[in-house]
């Protein structure tokens, strides 16, 4: 392998969850997300020549993965004028990869602001937000650029396409526990299934997704009071909703009625669905409730979203001027 020639830079970018609103927003709803603490991490440095893309772990698509990973490298690249040659790629991520937590994202904008450390550029965040959203369009096809955004600006936010994103006041920090079912699925196959299927029922499809509307506006209030009892019941709406849409699957239906019967407030799929992730809102005892999600078979772990990215954030993603371009951790076990 070639050697580096010289000193590398690091960037950081978070993965994200759906609060409410997923899917609904591909057609111009709003949607509630917020970052956690799991992300991605790329260390980009100059070697003699080549384009090295390596990867810590295992990607679930193996060789496919792999090829569209190098485009994606390409392409963050070239939206600084970077020539993709010459270059050593390394990809690590302590967040589960394809279980609807936004680790395309997280990657497209770990890679763009890798990239553009690299040029010597200083790009805003709306810029940072904007090449991430070519790079998800490779991955996704028609995303409602959601995730790009959460991992662009972190924190808790409502979205809504076309419009600037707001940030979220809340009353304290939302308690979750993720868990992850283990079927294969991609976000692509799911947004494009919903979207034959609303090809053939329109109204059918758009009173739902009104009513996910509902919910949403509902939420922030609930959120900005830190009503934990209703925002409860409204992911479990929210999650109805969604299995009436056809993107639950009898595991995710399996694993949020396992969470509600063992102490959460609500429970419901997030991200894309047809398998995937999870989350439960729990402000008792999330211990307890991971130990029981783990005893039924599914890995889960504890996270809270809070509502502005705290200094470390900033710092690891946003603040390239001070990334240390030490060497990447090999990160473990992705859900610990
Ligand atoms: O599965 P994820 O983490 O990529 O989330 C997808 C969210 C959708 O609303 C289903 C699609 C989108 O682009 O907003």
């Amino acid at each position: 392998m070639s050697e580096a020639t010289s000193p590398g830079w690091r960037a950081w970018a978070p993965g994200k969850v759906i609060l409410l609103g997923e899917h609904a927003v591909v057609y111009g709803r709003t949607a509630l997300a917020g970052a956690i603490e799991r992300g991605v991490t790329v260390t980009v440095e100059r070697i003699a020549t080549g384009l090295v893309v390596e990867v810590a772990g295992v990607l679930p698509g193996g060789d496919s993965d792999r090829d569209r990973l190098r485009v994606a490298v390409e392409q963050a690249a070239r939206a600084w004028e970077v020539e993709p040659e010459g270059l050593r790629v390394r990809v690590a991520a302590d967040l589960p990869i394809a279980v609807g937590l936004g680790s395309s994202a997280a990657l497209s904008v770990a890679l763009v602001q890798a990239f553009a450390a690299l040029a010597g550029r200083a790009p805003s965040r709306p810029q940072v937000c904007e090449a991430a959203f070519g790079i998800e369009r490779f991955f996704h096809g028609f995303p409602s650029g959601i995730d790009n955004t959460v991992a662009t600006y972190g924190g808790l936010l409502a979205f809504r396409r076309g419009e600037p994103h707001r940030c979220l006041p809340t009353a304290a920090a939302v308690p979750l526990v993720v868990a992850l079912g283990r079927e294969p699925r991609q976000t692509r196959s799911a947004v494009e299934r919903l979207r034959a299927a609303w090809e053939k029922d329109r109204g059918g499809f758009e009173a739902r997704f009104d009513r996910i509307a509902d919910l949403v506006k509902t939420a922030e209030e609930a959120l900005a009071a830190g009503n934990w009892q209703e925002l409860g019941l409204l992911f479990d709406e929210n999650h109805r909703v969604l299995a009436e849409l056809g993107v639950s699957t009898p595991e995710l239906d399996a694993m949020v009625a396992l969470a509600r019967e063992a102490g959460a407030r609500g429970a419901k799929l997030t991200g894309g669905g047809g398998g995937g992730a999870v989350i439960c809102l729990c402000p008792e005892d999330r211990t307890r409730l991971v130990a029981r999600l783990r005893a039924a078979g599914w890995q889960a772990f504890a996270t809270e979203l809070r509502p502005v990215m705290d200094e470390r954030h900033v710092e690891r993603s946003g603040g390239l001027g001070s990334l240390d371009p030490a060497p990447l951790a090999v990160v473990g076990d992705p859900v610990g």
